[in-house]
């Protein structure tokens, strides 16, 4: 797959998922790290990994659509085939999630369907229960909605707050973007509509990385 990666800011997710491109998923390349902002800290690492970069300004369209549009062009323009969201901070038009539809991922820091939205770390903690995690999910129209791919999990106990429970959730974001990009790429997993198909294979890489998680 021809992968492109969005991005809106410090982009560490796209490290993992251009470092494991290199190393450990043959059959995809990232061909382009786009972000909807010059300030985007991401940039920086994938210039010097040799990335082509791209970066439009959302805030120069009257509209979400005309914005998509050119994304979506953009996207044709270096032939991508598949888009990976790594904390890009746009709602995408319904044509735009339609035109991609099945081939566009995004990962979210809390088991999914549950917190959605943004301030997902405050609202946990403030929240009290006792489990928090992060989700791969295919995009759909609405918000954080979508077939879920994949998701790890973690206990929260009373030393948590904000700040530990984001850096908790980050890292475990890192291990499993990565995991869900290679199922994914390698058709270890598939997709028919709404439906996800594990193979066998595919569970055995989620369960480990699942309980590879305490330490
Ligand atoms: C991550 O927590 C991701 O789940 C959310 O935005 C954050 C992006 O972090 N969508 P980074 O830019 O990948 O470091």
């Amino acid at each position: 797959m021809r992968i492109a990666i969005l991005i809106s800011g410090r982009g560490s997710n796209m490290t993992k998922l251009i470092d494991s491109c290199k190393e450990d998923i043959q059959s995809s390349t990232i061909e382009l790290v786009f972000s909807n902002s010059s300030e985007a800290k991401g940039l920086e690492f994938a210039k010097k990994e040799n990335i082509p970069t791209e970066i439009i300004d959302h805030k120069k369209f009257k509209t979400r659509e005309e914005f998509d549009n050119k994304l979506h062009r953009k996207l044709k323009k270096y032939e991508i085939d598949f888009i990976c969201n790594a904390g890009f901070m746009r709602i995408l038009s319904k044509e735009f999630v339609e035109k991609w539809f099945n081939k566009q991922i995004n990962i979210h820091p809390s088991i999914l369907p549950a917190f959605k939205g943004l301030d997902i770390h405050k609202r946990i903690i403030d929240s009290n229960v006792q489990v928090s995690g992060c989700t791969v999910h295919l995009v759909r129209a609405g918000v954080d909605e979508g077939p879920i791919i994949g998701q790890l999990s973690t206990y929260i106990d009373s030393t948590y707050d904000e700040k530990k429970l984001a850096n908790k959730i980050l890292e475990l974001e890192h291990k499993l973007y990565p995991t869900c990009l290679k199922l994914f790429s390698e058709e270890l997993i598939k997709v028919e509509g709404d439906n996800i198909k594990y193979s066998r294979e595919a569970l055995i890489e989620l369960e480990k990385i699942q309980n590879n998680n305490l330490n």
